[in-house]
């Protein structure tokens, strides 16, 4: 057997979640290896890019922290390597916490108060904060302070605490959700766009390098075409498609070798996957292309309708495939094409024809 140093992931079930974009346990370490270490890595994103090297200049050559950073944006776009990018940039250390960690305004405050002067506090999933710990961050932010309680109930007092100078990194997939004065307190805000196939295609060639796949312009582009504008999934196809080369190929990733690979994953020419085209299917073939409504969809596929409403259709929807509307989900003229479909008005055939097709 030929495996490489990063072992036999082969092992692996097929993952029915391949395309989707949350980082698992093994991601996370295969995630770590092919994070860009520096702006100049970090592929795409231009705008974003811009400003926040301007920020992160300026601040050097004043010699101060930098303002604090919220970065918006999709999961697996690249909220945590740009953190991780400026603290590097910064010559500061990182510290990593998240939303969900701080339960109390407690936790927080130990945090903040361990921070030494420049260091970038990266607070992931920062709408998801509890009530207290918000407050307190406020004024963190701003003033560079918080009162810590002392005691319980009538007796309690604020001790107030001078912390250092930081710069604090939100990250959030949910921006809408952040309460405004929170939002306000971020003195650049960066919202990561989807990536073009071009930049995604950038991608997939560097991790190649990284992870010592050899792979042609054209292997790249199939997997970058499939890959949902997300670097973390053009990544986690790279591999699927790495395994299926040295098992099925010679190694090499070409064009063809790609499309096999990802044929045996159920990941289609659009990036979709099996849960996408079963949505897809269900309300063309059994619904007529719809409206009908989420839960007799979900009931249709035989998942939860949370499944469907969070993990597949904001693909299908941003592909424009599927329509939420007041009445129901509705499928577009284009979802029809994509299945093979032909509509019942166009086709003139009603439901009978459907099924033929
Ligand atoms: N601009 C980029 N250039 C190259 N690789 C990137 C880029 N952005 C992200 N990646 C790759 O994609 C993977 C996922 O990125 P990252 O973990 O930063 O996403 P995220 O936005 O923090 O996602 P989540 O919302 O799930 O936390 C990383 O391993 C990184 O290698
Ligand atoms: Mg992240």
């Amino acid at each position: 057997m030929n495996w490489d140093e990063t072992g036999p992931d082969t092992d692996e079930r097929p993952d029915e979640r391949l395309v989707q974009a949350d980082a698992d346990g093994e991601d996370t370490a295969v995630e770590a290896a092919l994070r860009p270490k520096d702006l100049d890595e970090f592929v795409g994103q231009e705008k974003v890019r811009e400003q926040l090297d301007l920020v992160l200049k300026a601040a050097r050559a004043r010699g101060a922290t930098a303002d604090h950073v919220l970065l918006s944006g999709a999961p697996g776009l690249g909220k945590t390597t740009l953190s991780m990018i400026i603290a590097a940039e910064m010559g500061a250390p990182i510290r990593i916490t998240s939303g969900p960690a701080i339960q109390h305004a407690g936790d927080l405050a130990a945090i903040l108060s361990s921070l030494q002067e420049g260091e970038v506090l990266f607070l992931d999933e920062i709408h998801r904060m509890s009530r207290p710990a918000e407050e307190m961050l406020y004024m963190a932010m701003e003033d560079f302070r918080v009162d810590v309680i002392v005691g319980k109930g009538p007796g309690a007092t604020a001790i107030p605490l001078e912390l250092p100078p930081f710069t604090l990194v939100g990250a959030t997939t949910r921006a809408g959700l952040l309460p405004p004065p929170l939002r306000d307190r971020f003195g650049f805000t960066g919202h990561m766009e989807f990536y073009a196939p071009a930049e995604l295609e950038r991608v997939v060639h560097r991790s190649a390098r990284l992870l010592d796949v050899e792979i042609d312009v054209e292997g790249a582009a199939e997997i970058a075409g499939r890959s949902r504008g997300t670097p973390r999934i053009a990544n986690r196809l790279l591999r699927r498609v790495r395994d299926y080369a040295q098992v099925k190929a010679d190694g090499r990733i070409d064009r063809p070798v790609a499309a096999a690979a990802l044929g045996v994953y159920e990941v289609d020419a659009r990036g979709l996957d099996r849960l996408d085209r079963a949505v897809l299917g269900a309300l063309l073939k059994l619904f007529g292309g719809g409206p009908v409504g989420l839960s007799t969809l979900a009931v249709a596929v035989g998942e939860e309708r949370e499944t469907v409403e969070e993990v597949a259709e904001p693909f299908l929807v941003r592909e424009g495939l599927l329509a939420r509307t007041p009445r129901g989900r509705v499928a577009t003229p284009a979802a029809w094409a994509h299945l093979g479909l032909v509509p019942p008005q166009q086709g003139g055939k009603g439901q009978q024809g459907l099924f033929g097709a």
